[in-house]
């Protein structure tokens, strides 16, 4: 048996149960961890999708090029597809992406031009408007905007869902995921939702963003909003894949918290992931000791990406000090 290529190899990742994290827990937490795909995380489920249905629809053709604002794991997700179909690749980031983030971009023949992190999102000079400009400069190019394109969600709704549902064989009670773009736990969640309206979903944000205070009040904060570490989760917008009817609560997570976990995942359950993976268990946990959480239940929480990509900052003491998150 073999692949016919690598994208292939996307999704059907493993669900992996929390022996130590969850041990004061009666009920069953399992972990999906989505580093087992060909890029290394979750975004290549939607950076496959979103390049297949551009091309379904005509917004991209042969020789074209991909332009996209990614803080990094989306841009490996399109430019593993952007090989395999004979694209080209220019990603915007932010100058708060970890170097080796930016370097596999590179690695997959991508440009990479890093943007301010703290400028407004309509600044000129911020990674969407740069990503945007270049778009509507360079002909035959396609800028997938994983914030607002249904293609993310739908990866989810066609993939991650199904997945969750039958490896649970049905039994998932809650489902707890990072809330970035928005298009995990709203593809997802509408998926399980569909075949279990009991199902509570539990979104996890950053603090430093918007989404808890909007998604309690309906209210959109400017004052909410400050610099935080964790990447991937949180925003300064509100995307439109980010569905809050699909939602049931959402825990917010500073940085200290998130990468203390992310370390304690590797150290005591052996899951080398990514920093959102740690601020995902520590809000699931959080959530599921406040009560709402019984024998007979099953948690799955997402686990977006890999540690590796981490290595300099959360698994290195020295930064982990200068940040005052280590004595
Ligand atoms: C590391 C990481 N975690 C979590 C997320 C959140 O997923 P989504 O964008 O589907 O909400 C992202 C998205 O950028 C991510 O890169």
């Amino acid at each position: 048996m073999y692949y016919n290529s690598i994208l292939e190899t996307i999704g059907n990742t493993p669900l992996i149960k929390l022996n130590n994290l969850a041990d004061d827990l009666q009920g069953t937490v399992l972990v999906k961890v989505e580093y087992f795909n060909p890029g290394h995380s979750v975004k290549d489920r939607i950076g496959l999708k979103m390049i297949e249905d551009a091309e379904k629809e005509g917004l991209i053709e042969p020789g074209g090029t991909i332009i996209e604002g990614t803080s990094g794991n989306t841009g490996m997700g399109l430019a593993l597809a952007a090989v395999i179909k004979g694209y080209d690749c220019i990603f915007t980031t932010t100058d708060k992406q970890s170097k080796a983030k930016l370097d596999m971009l590179r690695a997959l023949g991508a440009e990479v031009k890093v943007c301010p992190t703290d400028v407004e999102p309509d600044d000129p000079r911020s990674y969407y408007s740069v990503a945007k400009r270049l778009s509507e400069e360079i002909p035959n190019s396609y800028y997938p905007n994983q914030y607002d394109n249904p293609s993310n969600t739908q990866a989810h709704y066609e993939t991650t869902g199904p997945e969750i549902w039958e490896q649970t064989e049905g039994n998932v009670t809650h489902y707890v995921a990072g809330m970035g773009t928005g298009g995990t736990i709203s593809g997802t969640s509408k998926y399980l939702k569909e075949q279990n309206e009991d199902i509570q979903t539990i979104g996890v944000d950053s603090k430093g963003s918007v989404y808890k205070k909007y998604f309690e009040t309906g209210e959109f904060d400017k004052d909410e909003i400050h610099p935080y570490l964790t990447e991937g989760i949180g925003e300064d917008i509100i995307p439109e894949n980010m569905d809050f009817d699909l939602i049931d609560a959402v825990m917010q997570v500073n940085d200290e918290n998130a990468f203390i976990t992310t370390r304690k995942l590797a150290q005591e359950e052996g899951l080398f992931v990514g920093g959102s993976c740690g601020a995902a268990v520590y809000g699931a946990l959080e959530y599921a000791r406040s009560g709402d959480f019984g024998e007979d239940d099953l948690m799955v929480i997402i686990l977006p990406d890999s540690g590796t990509r981490y290595v300099s900052k959360i698994f290195n003491d020295k930064w982990m000090q200068e940040k005052g998150f280590l004595d």
